[in-house]
């Protein structure tokens, strides 16, 4: 006899004292273990790497000095830094097979897309990939924090009929990339901005991708895998691709004398989500925006033409949006607000921001994969069934 089930036939999700099932859609406030790689004070504006302020590390420290610090728990020393940023730049070079796959990938394909791709073939050409051992894994990390770089530039020149550049060892991180995609030299103050980015980027908890990367890893599946299904999930909108849609967003609204009137259309009325706006867990001002912010009126100044221009827009954009009902409900600039205003001023095109992203966090990624795996239990939550059971079989004939 078809019929509903009973609650006790699901007693693990139901509470005993309402009798109702305990649902946390969107995995919301569900702790999945324990961490010391980074806390989030979503109240209070503060976000620390390994206990560091984010604010520090973005003053004083640069981007290879974060990754070691996410991936081995502590500060280098001189020593340290120096042989992990050694590493770093032995292996830039990608395969020719790789450089191959970059010309036959459509020109047209999202680099995001591309990224997946790429990565993924990477790990078919490790004869390695299958090691998940401590050691296997920080080899794999530091042949992609290296050469995911490499990919995302030489596909843009590609793309654009220009000859691919070959990484400089004698640069750093930030400034080999920048090098790298454009051909030539970057300012300091570029070079500055673009390794900020990658500290800025690198490790943010149990977001969507993280958790991703970490599900994949938890059923003891190769490396490349779970970074792959990482890049597939920071492309959605509501995650990482978020810092296109916000330039996009800025770019649609075209000046600064049209914010009020885009955002009492769009926002208030037809309720569209505002891109670069809103949190899981900030419900204060994201301090990942604020320094972006700060950096983006600096170089937007700069630069001028249309960067400033955008600039303004962004600008008169959170000031409107934080008078209206979005910041009642806590709702602030998160660090895709301001991100893609630094990359339009590194010269960098727009559906390459979401790449630069990734670049950063397959730090957090690998960190997060590290510890979860130390500790392993394949990640497995339950889904609570609301349809029918016992229904009678009809054959395809009967069905009418
Ligand atoms: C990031 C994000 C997905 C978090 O989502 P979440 O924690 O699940 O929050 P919810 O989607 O449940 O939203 C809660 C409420 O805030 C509203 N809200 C959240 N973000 C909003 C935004 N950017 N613009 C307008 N309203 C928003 C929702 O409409 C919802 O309103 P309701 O309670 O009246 O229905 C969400 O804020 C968002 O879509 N932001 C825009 C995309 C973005 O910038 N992503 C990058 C994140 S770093």
């Amino acid at each position: 006899m078809v019929r509903k089930l009973k609650p006790e036939e699901q007693h693990w999700c139901i509470d005993p004292e309402t009798g109702e099932p305990i649902i946390n859609k969107g995995v919301a406030n569900v702790c999945i273990d324990k961490t010391t790689i980074s806390f989030i004070d979503g109240y209070h504006s503060k976000l620390y790497y390994r206990g560091y302020s984010i604010e520090d590390l973005a003053k004083y420290s640069t981007f290879e000095e974060v990754a070691y610090l996410l991936l081995y728990g502590h500060l280098p020393t001189k020593k340290e830094l120096d042989d992990f940023s050694g590493w770093l730049k032995e292996n830039r070079e990608i395969p020719d097979e790789v450089v191959d796959l970059l010309f036959n990938i459509p020109p047209d394909i999202e680099p995001m897309e591309m990224l997946r791709t790429a990565v993924s073939y990477l790990g078919n050409l490790d004869p390695g990939r299958h090691d998940l051992s401590r050691d296997g894994i920080f080899r794999k990390a530091i042949r992609l924090i290296a050469k995911m770089p490499t990919i995302v530039a030489y596909f843009y020149r590609i793309k654009t009929n220009q000859d691919i550049v070959e990484p400089d060892p004698r640069l750093t991180h930030a400034e080999n990339f920048l090098y790298m995609f454009h051909g030539k030299m970057p300012s300091k103050l570029h070079a500055e901005a673009m390794d900020l980015s990658l500290k800025l980027y690198a490790e943010h908890g149990m977001n969507a991708s993280t958790f991703t990367t970490v599900v994949i890893a938890s059923t003891l599946s190769d490396y490349y895998s779970a970074i792959v299904g990482g890049i597939g999930a920071l492309r959605g909108p509501l995650h990482g691709y978020a810092n296109v849609l916000a330039m996009k967003q800025f770019e649609e609204i075209g000046s600064v004398d049209k914010v009020e009137k885009w955002f009492k259309e769009n926002i208030e009325t037809r309720k569209k989500r505002l891109m670069g706006f809103g949190h899981r867990v900030y419900k204060s001002y994201d301090p990942r925006a604020r320094i972006y912010g700060e950096v983006a009126k600096k170089l937007a100044d700069e630069v001028g033409g249309d960067v400033k221009r955008i600039w303004d827009i962004a600008f008169k954009l959170e000031e409107v949006a934080l008078k209206s009902k979005l910041a009642e409900k806590k709702i602030f600039p998160n660090t895709d607000f301001y991100s893609g205003l630094v990359y339009m001023a590194l010269g960098i095109p727009v559906d390459f921001y979401c790449t630069l992203f990734a670049l950063s966090r397959v730090v957090g990624w690998t960190a997060h994969i590290l510890e979860y795996i130390e500790n392993n239990r394949i990640i497995r939550p339950r889904i609570f069934y609301v349809g029918e059971v016992d229904k009678e079989y009809i054959p395809i004939e009967k069905r009418g």
